[in-house]
């Protein structure tokens, strides 16, 4: 059956990309991009764009009907940082949006949903070193709390209406196209840019916060072909834990200083080290391996060498 998608939330930074991989793959007047927001020029210009509210579910059911969508991906979310500044606002966002696009699936006006889950659902009870699929989830923050219970939402839709929602817990993403905005890993984008543009970083973290991280291409590959395959194999209906590289700041600083050798780095950390500290060194993603045969493409080397070439040549 030939798939319409809808994104909401898609001017972000996983949206953004996201976007692109989509019409690629399904064509362009098949993937209708929105968010609260207007995203990028090529965003807004390269197929169907609509402004919507991710908590107005008659908003969404609207554009459900206009462009016939069988398949939503939901990616507006506040994240783990700007959550601890307004909890209650991530809380609404987070889970309104959820319930309404579980909603509509439950009422068959679409066939599929996908939803991101997080690292964040990890807290500091947690095994630190390649946490496992099925562990203690006692996370600390807002973002966290609201991604742990989304995902038994998700559960629970699929095992009570049959709702075939699909959802793989992100680690920190990092890309060079669209910035991302008020979560915790975010230093590990703006690092680039600053050595790039500056030559030198103040970093909000220590220099040994160790975190789960990968490269953009990798994350959208995983988020298409999780959505792909026969729905036999997606045997995890909370989400899938997801692993490409791990790194700390002082790591990513020496692979920068391969190809920026005058590159410096400094340490000022604030609220968001206790977020990182809560969170896990590694993660074991061997139920997304085996049940859909997930497999990263990029290292950490390999993935700058091909930020940078980016950054200086635009
Ligand atoms: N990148 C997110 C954050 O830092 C984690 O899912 O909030």
């Amino acid at each position: 059956m030939s798939q319409t998608i809808l994104v909401l939330g898609a001017s972000g930074q996983i949206g953004t990309e996201l976007i692109e991989k989509l019409r690629t793959v399904y064509g362009s007047a098949h993937v209708v991009a929105s968010d609260i927001r207007n995203g990028s020029p090529s965003l807004m210009n390269s197929g169907p764009f609509e402004i919507i509210d991710a908590t107005d579910k008659e908003a969404i059911l609207t554009v459900v009907k206009k462009y016939n969508i069988t398949q939503i991906y939901l990616l507006a979310a506040m994240l783990s940082a700007t959550g601890e500044k307004f909890p209650h606002k991530a809380w609404n966002l987070n889970m309104t949006s959820l319930l309404a696009v579980l909603d509509l699936a439950k009422d068959k006006y679409i066939n599929q949903v996908f939803w991101p889950s997080s690292i964040a659902v990890f807290g500091s009870t947690s095994p630190k070193i390649q946490t496992p699929q099925k562990t203690i989830m006692e996370p600390s923050t807002v973002y966290g709390i609201s991604k742990v219970s989304g995902e038994f939402w998700c559960n629970y839709y699929h095992d009570k209406y049959g709702v075939d929602v699909r959802s793989i817990r992100y680690p920190g993403i990092i890309s060079w196209k669209t910035k991302p905005g008020g979560g915790t890993t975010d230093y590990a984008v703006d690092i680039f840019f600053k050595a790039v543009e500056q030559g030198s970083f103040e970093c909000f973290l220590n220099k040994n916060s160790c975190l789960p991280m990968m490269y953009m291409e990798d994350a959208v590959d995983a988020t298409v072909q999780i959505m792909q395959v026969n729905a036999d194999q997606i045997k995890i209906r909370t989400s899938y834990n997801l692993s490409a590289m791990n790194f700390s700041p002082k790591e990513l600083a020496l692979e920068i200083q391969r190809h920026i050798p005058n590159f410096t780095i400094t340490y000022k950390t604030d609220y968001r080290q206790a977020i990182a500290d809560s969170w896990p060194d590694s993660i074991d993603d061997t139920k997304a391996r085996e049940d859909w045969g997930w497999t990263p493409n990029y290292t950490l080397s390999k993935m700058t060498k091909v930020i940078l070439e980016n950054l200086v040549a635009q």
